[in-house]
């Protein structure tokens, strides 16, 4: 896949993965208020806004590794000041102490146990991780479900993912499902944008388009069986 035909299609979305400010929010409610925050994988900067108007003295960094997001959510925040820095980074190589590492739809390409290792001495005494990682609903899992799980092929059940994090030497502090409308608030602009830009589209792009438009269709078969489980953990 080109990079170029990647971002005529994701350039300016307002986000990379689901979810609503209102899950920040709730993450930020089942813990003590961070003053140092990390959103590890911030892409276009949705949720680092989010942070950064939800904790008005908090000093964020946010981290991402493709130049381009990292550009959108610098503009998409730089109002705030030089307290909330956007940079390019690997979300493997993180430095703390972080009261919070905030990281929305992007655990998975470190793995889940690999992330949690790495962050664990990255974290302030008491500190936290939010995450959000997709999972089944149904178990086992419907026809659609599995065709979905082929694109993340670590996905369990809610429970497997609570083993996972207890296997990992963290305790969950709270958990909960992104479902519905925060799917939308992705896939929606995405399936709109991809249909602007099916007419014209060179081969390169009409691939990307493809394989978009494909992922889309697989989860509105599956949407009744999918979710993401948000969870905030910190090291037992
Ligand atoms: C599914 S997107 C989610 C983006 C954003 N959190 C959101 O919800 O809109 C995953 C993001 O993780 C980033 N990413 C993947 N691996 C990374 C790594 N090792 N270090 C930093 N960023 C990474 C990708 O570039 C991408 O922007």
């Amino acid at each position: 896949m080109s990079d170029e035909a990647f971002f005529t299609l994701h350039r300016d979305l307002p986000r990379e993965g689901p979810g609503t400010a209102e899950d920040v929010h709730w993450a930020l409610s089942v813990i003590d208020r961070p003053h140092y925050v990390i959103d590890a994988g911030c892409g276009p900067g949705a949720d680092t806004e989010t942070l950064a108007e939800a904790l008005p003295e908090a000093r964020i960094d946010a981290v991402d590794q493709v130049a381009h997001f990292v550009a959108e959510a610098r503009a998409l925040t730089e109002r705030f000041g030089p307290r909330v820095t956007v940079r390019v980074g690997d979300m493997a190589a993180l430095h703390g102490p972080a009261d919070l590492i905030w990281c929305a739809g992007a655990v998975y390409f470190l793995g889940l146990e690999a992330a949690l290792a790495q962050w664990r001495p990255v974290l302030a005494p008491g500190g936290a991780v939010a995450f959000s990682e997709a999972v089944f609903l149904t178990d086992p899992p419907g026809r659609a479900a599995r065709d979905f799980w082929a694109l993340y092929p670590a996905m369990g059940s809610e429970a497997a993912l609570q083993a996972r994090i207890a296997a990992a030497g963290y305790r969950t502090l709270a958990s909960r499902r992104i479902v519905g409308p925060a799917w939308s608030a992705y896939y929606e602009p995405l399936a709109a944008r991809i249909a602007r830009l099916r007419p014209g589209a060179d081969a390169e792009l009409a691939a990307v388009l493809d394989e978009a438009e494909s992922e889309i269709a697989l989860w509105r078969a599956a949407r009744g069986d999918v979710a993401y489980s948000l969870c905030v953990v910190t090291p037992r």
